[in-house]
């Protein structure tokens, strides 16, 4: 999951300026340690521990010469967070430069015979392996490209890989097997990164290389070629990301940014109602549906399992794409697999994309153009959120929601429930704007240890999601649970300490949320409620109550009641002093 960047330009300009403004951009698949390569006349580089910006103190990567380079930064897998383990790697003559993303499985074996070949590593990463086979390889007469080649067929697992050479002074060479990689080019130069973010200020025409192709970027051009080093005629795809649409933009951090953008995701994917109108055309009939994701974007999925049975009457599970291999046996070709993803990179999501492609009709929800699962999916919708830098999936979240909306919607015509979506950008804004009492009240949960979500029905997944949110960012241990589900064992942990927070909008499921809220209530839990304005049972069992517009019902409830809550996350992170666009531990795409 770490960010990858390789520059050459065309005229000769030090490229490392904008090697470093790139690479800023992919601090969120990363940010244990960060560096830079480049080449004049010699490899530069300059690698530490660190977040981008402390370590640039450190080092002054602006500083670096050289009209071509990589750079990189980690979310350490193989080997600690150390500046021996940042990346670029050289091999031990100190030639070839490289950076991965991926990870080896067999990378013991290949270091042990490069040690016993006499070849000296400093690092304890995977990646280090990879520079020294490739100047091996060089060594014994190959060029760049064909030694990366012949290196990549030592290697199992998945990398992204960028390489340059001093002994062929005047490319970068790039390739992927099972992680992300795009190629692209603007007015200035030729850009290879791991995803679209890091380079859109310089060059929006992107093409993805397939796995086990080479890329070679030189100051006259990009060349594609295939497995046998044929050059293949390649198409590029017109990114319509903005570069300001990646930036802060005066906002203090990336999550409440993507928070306030919601309404305009929810309004730029609704304008996909007439393509996923065709897709469902073609799909044709299906008796069955699956959903396949993973984190958020799985509890996007089991909003849609309830809209598509529901409303549909279509039978549909709901599987976590890790533990999708079971379920996968029973696929076949009257099943629709759908695999919802943010990133369109998501390692299980996608393998188990390539187990529903030998048997069933898959269709990919993708918020990211051009990503992976675009590509292997047979039908593809896309959301409309525009990039998402902050990790915590927000805006992400209520685009894919809306998507699968309108897939249920369109699929059983219930053009009302359809029609209804279009209030929703209103109703979010109107969340928004309870920001200022959500950040006052949100001092009463810094002390917490533990809370629990309590959603019902439809408000269930919203339970799901909200506590991830807390969880993740504040570092707060919170559950989600079915509101029926509590008396079977957690009510046991409920005791006045614990903060309950329980989504209750108004509908059909109202009168048994209400009683679990009496239930956690007489057990003395700090009951917060998300539900209807005015509603006076709400106001009188419960300690702090958010209050929502009284029009919006249970169906709709999931696209607006997540708002105060992931506002509620943001602002308890706040006051405990963490950085809620890079939680700990965690990286944006997990592509391993
Ligand atoms: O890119 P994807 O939607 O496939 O990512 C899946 C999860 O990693 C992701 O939703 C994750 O749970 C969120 N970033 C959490 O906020």
């Amino acid at each position: 999951m770490c960010g990858i960047v390789g520059c050459i330009l065309k005229e000769k300009n030090d490229v490392a300026p904008i090697l470093f403004d790139c690479i800023s951009k992919l601090e969120y698949r990363g940010y244990d340690s960060v560096g830079i390569a480049t080449y004049d006349n010699k490899i530069n580089v300059r690698k530490a521990k660190g977040d981008i910006e402390s370590v640039n103190e450190k080092l002054r990567f602006k500083n670096m010469k050289g009209i071509f380079g990589i750079a990189h930064t980690r979310w350490a897998s193989t080997g600690k967070p150390t500046d021996e383990n940042a990346h670029p790697h050289l091999d031990a003559t100190k030639s070839v430069a490289i950076v991965h993303n991926g990870t080896l499985e067999n990378y013991t074996e290949l270091k042990n015979e490069l040690i016993n070949e006499g070849c000296k590593f400093t690092s304890t990463t995977d990646s280090e392996v990879i520079a020294n086979l490739i100047k091996k390889y060089m060594s014994n007469g190959l060029n760049l490209e064909d030694a990366l080649r012949k290196t990549t067929e030592q290697l199992k697992g998945s990398y992204a890989i960028v390489a340059f050479s001093k002994d062929e002074p005047d490319k970068i060479v790039a390739t992927r097997q099972d992680s992300p990689l795009i190629v692209a080019y603007g007015k200035t130069g030729y850009f290879v990164a791991s995803d679209t973010p890091a380079v859109l200020e310089y060059a929006r025409d992107v093409i993805r290389p397939r796995e086990g192709e080479i890329a070679i970027l030189s100051n006259e051009g990009i060349d594609i070629h295939d497995k046998n080093g044929k050059s293949i005629k390649w198409k590029s795809t017109y990114i319509d990301w903005t570069p300001e649409m990646a930036r802060k933009e005066g906002f203090d951090h990336y999550m409440i940014k993507e928070i306030t953008e919601q309404s305009d995701a929810v309004k730029n994917t609704l304008t996909q109602k007439g393509k996923i109108q065709k897709v469902i055309e073609k799909i044709g009939k299906v008796k069955r549906i699956c959903l396949v994701a993973c984190g958020t974007s799985y509890h996007a999925s089991i909003t849609g399992k309830y809209l598509i049975e529901s409303l549909a009457g279509i039978a549909c599970d709901v599987v976590i794409a890790s533990e999708a291999k079971y379920t996968a046996k029973t696929w076949d070709e009257d099943t629709l697999v759908i695999f919802i993803s943010q990133s369109g990179e998501t390692y299980d999501s996608r393998m188990a994309l390539k187990e529903a492609r030998k048997t069933s009709k898959t269709l990919a929800i993708v918020n990211v153009a051009g990503s992976a699962m675009c590509e292997e999916a047979e039908f593809v919708i896309q959301t409309q959120a525009g990039p998402e830098i902050g990790v915590a999936a927000t805006k992400t979240y209520v685009a894919q929601l809306t998507a699968i909306y309108l897939f249920a919607g369109l699929i059983s015509k219930n053009n009302a429930l359809v029609d209804e979506l279009y209030n929703v950008p209103a109703y979010i804004d109107e969340a928004v704007k309870q920001k200022d009492y959500i950040k006052e009240l949100s001092k009463r949960y810094d002390f917490a240890d533990d809370a629990f979500y309590l959603g019902r029905g439809f408000s269930y997944p919203v339970a799901l999601e909200g506590a991830l949110k807390l969880k993740e960012i504040t570092y707060i241990h919170a559950e989600g649970y079915a509101a029926g589900e509590l008396k079977h064992g957690p009510l046991a942990l409920i005791d006045e300490k614990v903060p309950v927070i329980v989504i209750i909008p108004p509908g059909e499921d109202y009168p048994k949320t209400m009683t679990n809220l009496e239930e956690v209530k007489a057990r003395g839990a700090i009951v917060l409620s998300v539900g209807a304005k005015g509603d006076e049972n709400i106001t009188k069992n419960s300690n702090v109550f958010i209050e929502m517009n009284p029009k919006i019902r249970e169906i709709i409830a999931p696209l607006v009641y997540i708002v105060p809550l992931q506002l509620l996350s943001y602002y308890v992170t706040l006051d405990k002093g963490f950085d809620p666009d890079r939680p700990r531990n965690l990286a944006k795409v997990i592509t391993v």
